[in-house]
């Protein structure tokens, strides 16, 4: 569905991405694991072209989309939830719900009532500001907003970042299912790595730009290989 071959990227001189081979199935939960300052963001800004890559390429669905830009990334079906959220604070939860349905491809604006069965909560805040919403649901609006797309493909940073564990594992349960129910594919960018556990079907793990080992969550659980590769 996504993928990436020998993908390279920098800021300025520096370089970051070193060559990224990547897979990503359909309807796979793809966890990417590692260090702080690793690459894992670097990674999904040149995916969804907010980065140029500087060499090797991205293809989606079998379109080369290396370097393409970032509106047309999105209208061909990849969402992207960055670390921090990027919701718009000022803006109602309908506002920001309809701004998602911009990326649609059908050029529809109404929010699809399937992102009120996964996230209640959206539907009973309607006209909230976002910004006064707790972290949890912030959350939920910004996944919401990104499924009110219609994607293909989620790409998720660090969803559990400042989140209360409670609804850290309602966010796994919704990944779940919207994955079950739709057949979209997930990349999920986490530091928790029992959330990554509980929710992937396979694991990746970068180091200093590149991916360094690759497993199934039954190898990826184990203690040993957990703190060789992600001891922070
Ligand atoms: N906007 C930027 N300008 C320059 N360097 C950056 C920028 N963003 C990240 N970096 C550097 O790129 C490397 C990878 O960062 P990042 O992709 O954010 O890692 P991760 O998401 O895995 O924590 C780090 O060394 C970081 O300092
Ligand atoms: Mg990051």
């Amino acid at each position: 569905m996504l993928n990436t071959t020998s993908l390279k990227a920098a800021y300025g001189a520096v370089p970051v991405l070193l060559g990224v081979d990547l897979a990503l199935g359909e309807g796979e939960i793809l966890a990417l694991l590692g260090r702080n300052g690793a690459g894992k963001t670097t990674l999904m800004r040149t995916l969804i072209g907010l980065l140029k890559a500087t060499g090797g390429s991205v293809t989606f669905a079998g379109a080369d989309i290396t370097n393409f830009p970032p509106h047309d990334i999105a209208r061909r079906g990849i969402a992207y939830v960055p670390q921090g959220r990027g919701i718009f604070p000022k803006l109602t939860v309908a506002e920001n719900l309809e701004l998602g349905t911009r990326s649609r491809p059908d050029g529809r604006s109404d929010v699809p009532a399937e992102i009120f069965d996964y996230f209640p909560r959206l539907r009973e805040r309607l006209s909230q500001s976002a910004g006064t919403m707790s972290g949890g649901e912030q959350q939920m609006l910004a996944i919401g907003r990104a499924l009110a797309g219609d994607p293909k493909i989620l790409l998720l940073d660090e969803p559990s970042e400042g989140i209360q564990p409670s609804i850290v594992h309602q966010i796994g349960e919704f990944l779940k299912r919207i994955v079950a129910d739709t057949g979209i594919s997930v990349l999920l960018v986490e530091q928790n790595i029992d959330l990554a556990l509980a929710t992937a079907d396979r694991c990746i793990v970068m180091e200093k730009g590149r991916i360094v080992r690759e497993g199934s969550v039954e190898e990826m659980s184990d203690e040993t290989v957990m703190r060789e590769f992600l001891a922070v």
